[in-house]
Protein backbone atom coordinates (compact mmCIF):
# COMPACT_ATOMS: atom_id res chain seq x y z
CA UNK A 1 0.00 0.00 0.00
CA UNK A 2 1.45 3.89 -0.59
CA UNK A 3 1.37 6.00 2.13
CA UNK A 4 -1.32 8.25 2.30
CA UNK A 5 -0.83 12.52 1.76
CA UNK A 6 -1.34 14.87 3.55
CA UNK A 7 -1.65 19.00 2.29
CA UNK A 8 -0.37 21.84 4.14
CA UNK A 9 -2.54 24.91 2.87
CA UNK A 10 -0.34 28.48 3.64
CA UNK A 11 -3.24 30.96 4.36
CA UNK A 12 -1.51 32.80 6.73
CA UNK A 13 0.12 35.76 4.81
CA UNK A 14 -1.74 39.46 5.68
CA UNK A 15 -2.75 40.11 2.03
CA UNK A 16 -2.42 43.37 3.02
CA UNK A 17 -2.75 45.11 -0.86
CA UNK A 18 -5.83 43.68 -1.00
CA UNK A 19 -6.88 46.90 1.05
CA UNK A 20 -9.44 44.94 2.30
CA UNK A 21 -11.48 43.67 5.45
CA UNK A 22 -12.26 40.45 3.90
CA UNK A 23 -9.55 37.92 4.39
CA UNK A 24 -7.61 37.57 0.53
CA UNK A 25 -8.29 34.09 0.75
CA UNK A 26 -12.14 34.34 1.06
CA UNK A 27 -12.37 36.80 -1.88
CA UNK A 28 -14.59 35.23 -4.32
CA UNK A 29 -13.46 33.63 -7.79
CA UNK A 30 -16.06 32.62 -10.44
CA UNK A 31 -18.31 33.31 -7.48
CA UNK A 32 -16.60 31.17 -5.21
CA UNK A 33 -13.95 31.94 -2.90
CA UNK A 34 -10.25 31.64 -4.07
CA UNK A 35 -9.72 29.16 -1.01
CA UNK A 36 -12.29 26.98 -1.94
CA UNK A 37 -11.07 26.58 -5.30
CA UNK A 38 -7.70 25.57 -3.68
CA UNK A 39 -9.66 22.75 -1.20
CA UNK A 40 -11.55 21.52 -4.15
CA UNK A 41 -8.43 21.06 -6.57
CA UNK A 42 -7.26 19.44 -3.21
CA UNK A 43 -9.93 17.32 -2.26
CA UNK A 44 -9.69 15.61 -5.83
CA UNK A 45 -5.84 14.11 -4.71
CA UNK A 46 -8.00 12.29 -2.26
CA UNK A 47 -5.81 13.00 0.79
CA UNK A 48 -5.56 11.50 4.36
CA UNK A 49 -5.63 14.69 5.59
CA UNK A 50 -6.04 18.58 4.81
CA UNK A 51 -4.56 21.43 7.14
CA UNK A 52 -4.80 25.00 7.04
CA UNK A 53 -2.64 27.38 8.49
CA UNK A 54 -4.15 30.82 9.20
CA UNK A 55 -3.55 34.15 10.83
CA UNK A 56 -4.38 34.63 14.71
CA UNK A 57 -8.07 35.67 14.96
CA UNK A 58 -8.91 34.88 11.13
CA UNK A 59 -12.18 32.73 12.12
CA UNK A 60 -14.24 33.47 9.02
CA UNK A 61 -10.45 31.98 7.35
CA UNK A 62 -11.20 28.73 9.57
CA UNK A 63 -14.41 28.11 9.39
CA UNK A 64 -13.95 28.13 5.04
CA UNK A 65 -11.22 25.03 5.82
CA UNK A 66 -14.11 23.36 7.95
CA UNK A 67 -14.52 20.58 8.07
CA UNK A 68 -10.42 20.50 7.65
CA UNK A 69 -8.91 21.65 10.95
CA UNK A 70 -6.18 24.89 11.04
CA UNK A 71 -3.07 25.91 12.79
CA UNK A 72 -2.74 29.23 13.59
CA UNK A 73 0.77 30.65 12.72
CA UNK A 74 1.63 33.63 15.37
CA UNK A 75 3.30 35.78 13.58
CA UNK A 76 3.88 35.69 9.61
CA UNK A 77 7.40 34.79 9.75
CA UNK A 78 7.56 33.19 6.09
CA UNK A 79 6.52 30.17 4.54
CA UNK A 80 8.88 27.85 6.49
CA UNK A 81 7.56 29.08 9.83
CA UNK A 82 3.86 28.57 8.31
CA UNK A 83 4.51 25.06 7.31
CA UNK A 84 6.21 24.43 10.26
CA UNK A 85 3.38 25.33 12.13
CA UNK A 86 1.59 22.70 11.09
CA UNK A 87 3.86 19.20 12.22
CA UNK A 88 2.04 18.85 15.13
CA UNK A 89 -1.26 18.71 13.19
CA UNK A 90 0.27 16.14 11.07
CA UNK A 91 2.22 13.62 13.84
CA UNK A 92 2.50 10.13 12.75
CA UNK A 93 2.03 11.12 9.44
CA UNK A 94 4.59 9.40 7.13
CA UNK A 95 3.81 10.10 3.82
CA UNK A 96 4.42 13.04 1.27
CA UNK A 97 3.10 16.39 2.34
CA UNK A 98 2.11 18.70 -0.35
CA UNK A 99 2.37 22.35 0.19
CA UNK A 100 0.04 24.43 -1.53
CA UNK A 101 -1.12 28.23 -1.28
CA UNK A 102 -4.76 29.55 -0.19
CA UNK A 103 -4.39 32.48 -2.91
CA UNK A 104 -3.57 30.40 -5.81
CA UNK A 105 -6.79 29.64 -7.08
CA UNK A 106 -5.97 28.05 -11.15
CA UNK A 107 -3.76 25.38 -9.49
CA UNK A 108 -5.53 22.09 -11.17
CA UNK A 109 -5.21 18.48 -9.26
CA UNK A 110 -3.72 17.45 -12.42
CA UNK A 111 -0.47 19.21 -11.78
CA UNK A 112 -0.64 18.24 -8.02
CA UNK A 113 -1.22 14.88 -9.04
CA UNK A 114 1.66 14.90 -10.90
CA UNK A 115 4.37 16.25 -8.39
CA UNK A 116 3.46 14.35 -6.05
CA UNK A 117 3.78 11.24 -8.19
CA UNK A 118 7.49 12.03 -9.67
CA UNK A 119 8.47 13.21 -6.11
CA UNK A 120 7.46 9.02 -4.96
CA UNK A 121 8.79 7.57 -7.94
CA UNK A 122 12.17 9.76 -7.30
CA UNK A 123 11.90 9.08 -3.67
CA UNK A 124 12.31 12.79 -3.37
CA UNK A 125 13.22 14.64 -0.39
CA UNK A 126 11.86 18.08 -1.86
CA UNK A 127 9.64 18.64 -5.04
CA UNK A 128 8.89 21.48 -6.47
CA UNK A 129 6.30 22.72 -9.28
CA UNK A 130 8.15 25.34 -11.78
CA UNK A 131 7.31 27.35 -14.51
CA UNK A 132 8.75 29.28 -17.22
CA UNK A 133 7.81 33.00 -16.18
CA UNK A 134 7.21 35.70 -18.93
CA UNK A 135 7.96 38.28 -16.30
CA UNK A 136 10.44 36.04 -13.78
CA UNK A 137 10.84 38.96 -10.87
CA UNK A 138 8.54 38.23 -8.57
CA UNK A 139 9.48 34.70 -7.95
CA UNK A 140 12.39 32.76 -6.50
CA UNK A 141 14.51 31.19 -9.23
CA UNK A 142 15.07 27.37 -9.39
CA UNK A 143 18.45 26.57 -9.96
CA UNK A 144 18.82 23.39 -11.68
CA UNK A 145 22.32 21.15 -13.07
CA UNK A 146 22.25 18.20 -14.72
CA UNK A 147 18.64 17.62 -14.43
CA UNK A 148 18.65 18.02 -10.52
CA UNK A 149 17.27 20.93 -8.62
CA UNK A 150 20.35 22.33 -6.67
CA UNK A 151 18.33 25.24 -4.79
CA UNK A 152 15.79 27.75 -4.90
CA UNK A 153 17.19 31.66 -4.78
CA UNK A 154 14.94 34.52 -3.86
CA UNK A 155 14.66 37.47 -6.39
CA UNK A 156 15.76 39.33 -3.63
CA UNK A 157 18.48 37.54 -2.93
CA UNK A 158 19.41 36.05 -6.31
CA UNK A 159 22.71 37.36 -8.23
CA UNK A 160 22.55 38.78 -11.80
CA UNK A 161 23.10 35.29 -12.96
CA UNK A 162 20.65 33.90 -11.24
CA UNK A 163 18.04 36.93 -11.88
CA UNK A 164 18.04 36.01 -15.75
CA UNK A 165 16.89 32.64 -14.93
CA UNK A 166 13.23 32.46 -16.29
CA UNK A 167 12.66 28.76 -14.68
CA UNK A 168 10.53 29.95 -11.16
CA UNK A 169 9.04 28.53 -8.10
CA UNK A 170 5.45 27.96 -8.21
CA UNK A 171 5.01 27.57 -4.56
CA UNK A 172 3.57 24.30 -4.41
CA UNK A 173 6.27 22.03 -2.78
CA UNK A 174 6.02 18.00 -1.96
CA UNK A 175 8.07 17.19 1.11
CA UNK A 176 9.33 13.81 1.96
CA UNK A 177 6.82 13.22 5.45
CA UNK A 178 9.37 11.69 7.15
CA UNK A 179 12.49 14.15 6.31
CA UNK A 180 10.13 17.33 6.80
CA UNK A 181 10.32 17.84 10.10
CA UNK A 182 14.46 17.92 9.74
CA UNK A 183 14.69 19.88 6.94
CA UNK A 184 12.15 22.85 7.72
CA UNK A 185 14.02 22.96 11.27
CA UNK A 186 17.70 23.54 9.66
CA UNK A 187 15.98 26.36 8.35
CA UNK A 188 17.31 29.21 9.62
CA UNK A 189 16.35 33.34 9.18
CA UNK A 190 20.23 34.90 8.01
CA UNK A 191 18.88 36.47 4.51
CA UNK A 192 17.58 40.05 3.53
CA UNK A 193 13.41 40.09 4.08
CA UNK A 194 14.60 38.27 7.80
CA UNK A 195 11.92 35.59 7.27
CA UNK A 196 12.28 31.60 7.21
CA UNK A 197 12.34 30.81 3.39
CA UNK A 198 10.46 27.13 3.04
CA UNK A 199 12.81 27.53 0.03
CA UNK A 200 15.47 26.84 1.64
CA UNK A 201 14.43 23.20 2.22
CA UNK A 202 15.73 22.31 -1.25
CA UNK A 203 19.20 23.30 -0.61
CA UNK A 204 19.39 22.11 2.80
CA UNK A 205 18.37 18.48 1.60
CA UNK A 206 20.78 18.46 -0.93
CA UNK A 207 23.29 19.20 1.45
CA UNK A 208 22.62 15.69 3.37
CA UNK A 209 23.04 13.78 0.17
CA UNK A 210 19.15 13.93 -0.52
CA UNK A 211 16.83 14.55 -3.86
CA UNK A 212 15.25 17.45 -4.77
CA UNK A 213 13.41 17.44 -8.40
CA UNK A 214 11.50 20.23 -10.15
CA UNK A 215 8.43 19.58 -12.22
CA UNK A 216 7.37 22.17 -15.37
CA UNK A 217 3.81 23.80 -15.18
CA UNK A 218 1.79 26.34 -16.77
CA UNK A 219 2.39 29.46 -15.94
CA UNK A 220 -1.53 29.84 -16.13
CA UNK A 221 -1.78 27.83 -13.07
CA UNK A 222 0.13 29.73 -10.57
CA UNK A 223 -1.15 33.18 -10.70
CA UNK A 224 -1.30 34.02 -6.80
CA UNK A 225 -3.50 36.88 -6.15
CA UNK A 226 -1.86 39.87 -4.27
CA UNK A 227 -4.01 42.97 -5.16
CA UNK A 228 -7.44 43.44 -6.77
CA UNK A 229 -5.58 43.42 -9.86
CA UNK A 230 -4.32 40.28 -9.71
CA UNK A 231 -7.94 39.79 -8.50
CA UNK A 232 -9.24 40.56 -11.58
CA UNK A 233 -6.62 38.72 -13.78
CA UNK A 234 -7.65 35.26 -11.95
CA UNK A 235 -11.41 36.04 -12.37
CA UNK A 236 -10.43 36.38 -16.33
CA UNK A 237 -8.40 33.08 -16.44
CA UNK A 238 -11.14 31.12 -14.64
CA UNK A 239 -13.72 32.41 -16.22
CA UNK A 240 -11.54 31.62 -19.35
CA UNK A 241 -11.47 27.88 -18.16
CA UNK A 242 -15.37 27.52 -17.29
CA UNK A 243 -16.19 28.61 -20.63
CA UNK A 244 -13.68 26.24 -22.66
CA UNK A 245 -15.27 23.45 -20.46
CA UNK A 246 -18.62 24.33 -21.06
CA UNK A 247 -18.45 24.96 -24.46
CA UNK A 248 -16.53 21.24 -24.19
CA UNK A 249 -19.47 19.61 -23.17
CA UNK A 250 -21.84 20.81 -25.64
CA UNK A 251 -22.78 24.11 -25.21
CA UNK A 252 -23.22 27.39 -27.38
CA UNK A 253 -22.23 30.49 -26.68
CA UNK A 254 -22.56 33.23 -29.06
CA UNK A 255 -19.70 35.87 -27.36
CA UNK A 256 -17.84 33.48 -25.27
CA UNK A 257 -15.95 36.30 -23.52
CA UNK A 258 -19.13 38.04 -22.55
CA UNK A 259 -20.70 35.05 -20.66
CA UNK A 260 -20.03 34.94 -16.99
CA UNK A 261 -19.98 31.83 -15.09
CA UNK A 262 -19.86 30.56 -11.19
CA UNK A 263 -17.79 27.41 -10.88
CA UNK A 264 -20.39 25.43 -9.61
CA UNK A 265 -22.89 26.40 -13.12
CA UNK A 266 -24.31 23.47 -14.48
CA UNK A 267 -25.38 23.67 -18.01
CA UNK A 268 -26.49 20.70 -20.03
CA UNK A 269 -25.32 20.02 -23.37
CA UNK A 270 -27.22 21.96 -26.50
CA UNK A 271 -27.86 24.64 -24.34
CA UNK A 272 -27.09 28.05 -26.26
CA UNK A 273 -25.90 31.16 -24.88
CA UNK A 274 -26.16 34.81 -26.25
CA UNK A 275 -23.53 37.73 -25.38
CA UNK A 276 -23.80 39.34 -22.11
CA UNK A 277 -25.39 36.63 -19.79
CA UNK A 278 -24.38 36.28 -16.10
CA UNK A 279 -25.06 33.44 -14.09
CA UNK A 280 -24.18 33.75 -10.13
CA UNK A 281 -24.27 30.61 -7.85
CA UNK A 282 -26.03 27.98 -8.30
CA UNK A 283 -27.45 27.07 -11.45
CA UNK A 284 -28.23 24.00 -12.94
CA UNK A 285 -29.64 24.66 -16.81
CA UNK A 286 -31.61 21.26 -18.56
CA UNK A 287 -30.87 20.95 -22.03
CA UNK A 288 -31.87 22.52 -24.99
CA UNK A 289 -32.57 25.86 -23.56
CA UNK A 290 -32.36 29.17 -24.91
CA UNK A 291 -30.62 32.18 -22.90
CA UNK A 292 -30.72 35.21 -24.91
CA UNK A 293 -28.79 38.35 -24.03
CA UNK A 294 -28.40 40.18 -20.64
CA UNK A 295 -29.97 37.89 -18.58
CA UNK A 296 -29.02 37.54 -15.12
CA UNK A 297 -29.76 34.59 -13.48
CA UNK A 298 -28.64 33.10 -9.73
CA UNK A 299 -29.48 29.84 -8.01
CA UNK A 300 -32.18 28.74 -9.68
CA UNK A 301 -33.21 25.38 -11.99
CA UNK A 302 -34.21 25.74 -15.74
CA UNK A 303 -35.95 22.99 -16.89
CA UNK A 304 -35.11 21.33 -20.81
CA UNK A 305 -37.02 23.45 -23.81
CA UNK A 306 -36.97 27.05 -21.97
CA UNK A 307 -36.41 30.07 -23.79
CA UNK A 308 -35.70 33.10 -21.64
CA UNK A 309 -34.70 36.66 -22.18
CA UNK A 310 -33.56 38.96 -23.70
CA UNK A 311 -33.07 40.88 -20.21
CA UNK A 312 -34.59 38.43 -17.81
CA UNK A 313 -33.27 38.41 -14.11
CA UNK A 314 -33.99 35.30 -12.43
CA UNK A 315 -32.90 35.05 -8.88
CA UNK A 316 -32.48 32.80 -5.78
CA UNK A 317 -34.95 30.33 -4.56
CA UNK A 318 -36.29 30.21 -8.22
CA UNK A 319 -37.61 26.21 -10.21
CA UNK A 320 -38.36 27.08 -13.98
CA UNK A 321 -40.26 23.38 -15.45
CA UNK A 322 -39.79 22.31 -18.88
CA UNK A 323 -40.84 24.51 -21.93
CA UNK A 324 -41.43 27.69 -19.86
CA UNK A 325 -40.90 31.40 -21.48
CA UNK A 326 -39.50 34.15 -19.45
CA UNK A 327 -39.12 37.38 -21.39
CA UNK A 328 -37.69 41.07 -21.95
CA UNK A 329 -37.56 42.71 -18.52
CA UNK A 330 -38.79 39.73 -16.44
CA UNK A 331 -37.80 39.04 -12.63
CA UNK A 332 -38.60 35.90 -10.69
CA UNK A 333 -37.41 35.82 -6.88
CA UNK A 334 -38.09 32.28 -5.30
CA UNK A 335 -40.56 31.83 -7.57
CA UNK A 336 -41.82 28.26 -9.31
CA UNK A 337 -43.23 27.86 -13.09
CA UNK A 338 -44.52 25.19 -13.84
CA UNK A 339 -44.32 23.40 -17.29
CA UNK A 340 -45.37 25.79 -19.87
CA UNK A 341 -45.96 28.77 -17.95
CA UNK A 342 -45.11 31.91 -19.88
CA UNK A 343 -44.42 35.59 -18.31
CA UNK A 344 -43.41 37.11 -21.94
CA UNK A 345 -42.99 41.22 -21.12
CA UNK A 346 -42.47 43.20 -18.09
CA UNK A 347 -43.27 41.41 -14.60
CA UNK A 348 -42.31 40.92 -11.64
CA UNK A 349 -43.14 37.73 -10.29
CA UNK A 350 -42.02 37.42 -6.35
CA UNK A 351 -42.26 34.36 -3.74
CA UNK A 352 -45.08 32.56 -6.22
CA UNK A 353 -45.86 29.46 -7.42
CA UNK A 354 -47.67 29.46 -10.90
CA UNK A 355 -49.26 26.51 -12.61
CA UNK A 356 -48.71 24.58 -16.00
CA UNK A 357 -49.25 26.72 -19.25
CA UNK A 358 -50.22 29.72 -16.86
CA UNK A 359 -49.97 32.73 -18.90
CA UNK A 360 -48.57 36.08 -17.33
CA UNK A 361 -49.64 39.02 -19.16
CA UNK A 362 -47.57 41.85 -19.25
CA UNK A 363 -46.63 44.48 -16.58
CA UNK A 364 -47.86 42.29 -13.94
CA UNK A 365 -46.62 42.68 -10.28
CA UNK A 366 -47.09 40.05 -7.70
CA UNK A 367 -47.36 42.89 -4.35
CA UNK A 368 -45.54 39.84 -2.13
CA UNK A 369 -43.96 42.49 0.31
CA UNK A 370 -45.80 44.91 2.63
CA UNK A 371 -43.57 46.54 4.06
CA UNK A 372 -43.21 44.44 7.40
CA UNK A 373 -43.99 40.44 5.93
CA UNK A 374 -43.06 38.67 2.91
CA UNK A 375 -46.20 36.73 1.02
CA UNK A 376 -47.26 34.13 -1.94
CA UNK A 377 -49.24 34.42 -4.76
CA UNK A 378 -50.04 30.85 -5.70
CA UNK A 379 -51.49 30.37 -9.37
CA UNK A 380 -53.31 27.27 -10.57
CA UNK A 381 -52.62 25.61 -14.34
CA UNK A 382 -54.39 27.10 -17.14
CA UNK A 383 -54.50 30.66 -15.55
CA UNK A 384 -54.95 33.51 -17.73
CA UNK A 385 -53.60 36.92 -15.62
CA UNK A 386 -54.35 39.88 -17.51
CA UNK A 387 -51.51 42.76 -18.55
CA UNK A 388 -51.34 45.46 -15.57
CA UNK A 389 -52.61 43.44 -12.79
CA UNK A 390 -50.98 43.44 -9.34
CA UNK A 391 -51.84 40.65 -7.17
CA UNK A 392 -51.97 41.41 -3.63
CA UNK A 393 -50.57 38.65 -1.66
CA UNK A 394 -51.36 36.70 -0.15
CA UNK A 395 -53.65 35.60 -2.95
CA UNK A 396 -54.80 32.59 -4.81
CA UNK A 397 -55.81 32.16 -8.12
CA UNK A 398 -57.69 28.86 -8.97
CA UNK A 399 -57.02 26.82 -12.31
CA UNK A 400 -58.23 27.93 -15.34
CA UNK A 401 -59.60 31.19 -13.70
CA UNK A 402 -58.82 34.32 -15.69
CA UNK A 403 -58.26 37.94 -13.91
CA UNK A 404 -59.09 40.97 -16.16
CA UNK A 405 -56.56 43.52 -17.82
CA UNK A 406 -55.88 46.24 -15.00
CA UNK A 407 -57.10 44.61 -11.87
CA UNK A 408 -55.83 44.90 -8.40
CA UNK A 409 -56.97 41.60 -6.68
CA UNK A 410 -56.70 41.42 -3.30
CA UNK A 411 -59.19 38.74 -2.78
CA UNK A 412 -58.59 34.43 -3.88
CA UNK A 413 -60.34 34.16 -7.07
CA UNK A 414 -61.62 30.36 -7.24
CA UNK A 415 -61.11 27.92 -10.55
CA UNK A 416 -62.61 28.87 -13.76
CA UNK A 417 -64.24 32.03 -12.08
CA UNK A 418 -63.65 35.79 -13.97
CA UNK A 419 -61.96 38.59 -11.83
CA UNK A 420 -62.55 41.74 -12.47
CA UNK A 421 -60.92 44.56 -9.84
CA UNK A 422 -60.44 47.75 -11.66
CA UNK A 423 -63.07 51.02 -11.92
CA UNK A 424 -65.81 50.25 -14.68
CA UNK A 425 -65.36 51.90 -18.40
CA UNK A 426 -67.84 54.69 -18.81
CA UNK A 427 -68.14 55.77 -22.77
CA UNK A 428 -69.65 59.25 -23.91
CA UNK A 429 -70.82 59.42 -27.52
CA UNK A 430 -69.56 62.35 -29.47
CA UNK A 431 -67.92 64.30 -26.05
CA UNK A 432 -64.51 64.23 -27.66
CA UNK A 433 -64.83 67.33 -30.33
CA UNK A 434 -66.37 69.62 -27.34
CA UNK A 435 -63.99 68.19 -24.90
CA UNK A 436 -60.92 69.27 -27.50
CA UNK A 437 -62.68 72.93 -28.32
CA UNK A 438 -62.80 73.78 -24.58
CA UNK A 439 -59.07 72.59 -24.01
CA UNK A 440 -57.85 74.55 -27.19
CA UNK A 441 -59.17 78.35 -25.46
CA UNK A 442 -57.56 77.41 -22.18
CA UNK A 443 -54.49 77.22 -23.91
CA UNK A 444 -55.03 80.11 -26.15
CA UNK A 445 -55.85 82.19 -23.08
CA UNK A 446 -52.81 81.38 -21.22
CA UNK A 447 -50.72 82.44 -24.43
CA UNK A 448 -52.89 85.50 -24.61
CA UNK A 449 -51.83 86.14 -20.95
CA UNK A 450 -48.16 85.85 -21.52
CA UNK A 451 -48.06 88.33 -23.56
C1 LIG B 1 6.94 32.61 -2.44
C2 LIG B 1 8.21 31.78 -2.63
C3 LIG B 1 8.78 32.04 -4.03
C4 LIG B 1 7.73 31.71 -5.07
C5 LIG B 1 6.45 32.50 -4.81
C6 LIG B 1 5.37 32.05 -5.74
C7 LIG B 1 9.26 31.55 -0.44
C8 LIG B 1 10.30 32.04 0.44
N1 LIG B 1 9.16 32.15 -1.61
O1 LIG B 1 7.32 33.97 -2.46
O2 LIG B 1 9.91 31.24 -4.23
O3 LIG B 1 8.22 32.00 -6.37
O4 LIG B 1 5.99 32.29 -3.45
O5 LIG B 1 4.26 32.88 -5.59
O6 LIG B 1 8.54 30.63 -0.11
N2 LIG B 1 2.38 32.70 3.98
C9 LIG B 1 2.03 32.29 5.26
N3 LIG B 1 2.82 32.68 6.29
C10 LIG B 1 3.94 33.43 6.13
C11 LIG B 1 4.28 33.84 4.83
C12 LIG B 1 3.50 33.45 3.78
O7 LIG B 1 1.02 31.62 5.44
O8 LIG B 1 4.59 33.72 7.13
C13 LIG B 1 1.54 32.29 2.86
C14 LIG B 1 0.88 33.46 2.17
O9 LIG B 1 -0.43 33.66 2.68
C15 LIG B 1 0.84 33.02 0.73
C16 LIG B 1 2.04 32.11 0.58
O10 LIG B 1 2.38 31.71 1.89
O11 LIG B 1 -0.31 32.27 0.44
C17 LIG B 1 3.21 32.75 -0.12
O12 LIG B 1 3.66 33.85 0.61
P1 LIG B 1 4.25 35.14 -0.07
O13 LIG B 1 4.68 36.07 0.97
O14 LIG B 1 3.32 35.65 -1.09
O15 LIG B 1 5.54 34.50 -0.80
P2 LIG B 1 6.42 35.19 -1.91
O16 LIG B 1 7.33 36.15 -1.28
O17 LIG B 1 5.57 35.67 -3.01
CA1 LIG C 1 3.21 35.85 -3.37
Amino acid sequence: MRSPLAVVVLAAGAGTRMKSAVPKVLHPVAGRPMLAHVLASVARLRPAKVVGVIAPGAAAVAKAFAPHPTVTQKKPLGTGDAVKAALPALAGHAGPVLVVYGDSPLVTTASLQRLVETCRKARAAVGVLGFVARDPSPYGRLIVKDGALEKIVESKEASAAETAIAFVNSGVMCLDGERAADLLGAIGNDNLKREFYLTDAVAIARGQGMQAIAVEGDEAEFQGINSRAELAAAERAMQQRLRGAAMAAGVTMLDPDTVWLSADTKLAPDVTIGPSVRFGPGVTVAGNVRINAFCDIEGARIGKGCIIGPFARIRPGSQVAEDVHIGNFVELKATRMRRGAKANHLAYLGDSDIGAASNIGAGTIFVNYDGYGKWRTLIGDDAFIGSNSALVAPVRIGRGANVTAGSVITADVPANALAFGRARQETKKGRAPPLRAKLKARAAAKRGKGK
